[in-house]
């Protein structure tokens, strides 16, 4: 037997007593990784059914099926990934329907309202359960040329400015998934 309450959907389990049965997926972009680290490791800590998809390269089924949309990407030069971004507007009308919840990595927290501005359609940003920062990382051996040039200036920059270098925020991690889990 199914009971929605608070929009979970909640199975009797006759063994356990009552488990939630809601289904997540985790839709996406990186350009270096960071973003699969962080979306693996909501996954790891979010209950019930989850899978994880890059929008950049993994075939997405339909989110139909799905009680829980998780969207988040990373940022580069104030914008998100044109692919993810696509895939929103491109969606908005099942997105609408569904729980969601939105995160972004990037290395300047203090611009992260911007961000997500710039990042996702006013719509989601207004029917978001969370929106968190998961903070950022720069694989710069992983970089290609334009991009390494353009971290060492920001790493100057930010050296000089007495700013902490980019790191991640994993207490967001679990904070956004303890919203999904209902705690
Ligand atoms: C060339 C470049 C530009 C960036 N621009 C921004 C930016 O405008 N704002 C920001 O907050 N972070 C910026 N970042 C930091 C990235 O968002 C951060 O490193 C993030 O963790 C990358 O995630 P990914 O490896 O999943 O792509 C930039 C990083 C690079 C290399």
């Amino acid at each position: 037997m199914d009971v929605t309450v608070n929009n979970y959907k909640i199975t009797q389990n006759n063994e356990k007593g009552w488990v939630n049965a809601m289904k997540t997926i985790i839709l996406f972009s990186t350009t270096y990784g960071c973003t699969k680290a962080c979306a693996d490791k909501l996954a790891s800590q979010i209950n019930g059914e989850v899978s994880v998809v890059n929008v950049m390269t993994d075939p997405i089924a339909s989110i139909a099926a799905f009680d829980n949309i998780v969207l988040g990407g990373s940022i580069y030069m104030g914008q998100l990934q044109k692919k993810l971004k696509t895939f929103c507007t491109e969606n908005i009308n099942v997105l609408l329907k569904k729980r969601i919840a939105l995160f972004l990595c990037c290395g300047l927290s203090e611009n992260f309202e911007q961000s997500m501005h710039n990042a996702f359609p006013e719509q989601l940003l207004n029917r978001a359960v969370a929106k968190e920062c998961f903070g950022g990382e720069l694989h710069t051996s992983k970089m290609n040329l334009v991009h390494k040039m353009l971290t060492g200036m920001m790493t100057k920059v930010a050296a000089k400015e007495k700013k902490p270098p980019a790191s991640l925020q994993p207490e967001n991690i679990a904070k956004l998934a303890k919203i999904i889990n209902g705690e």
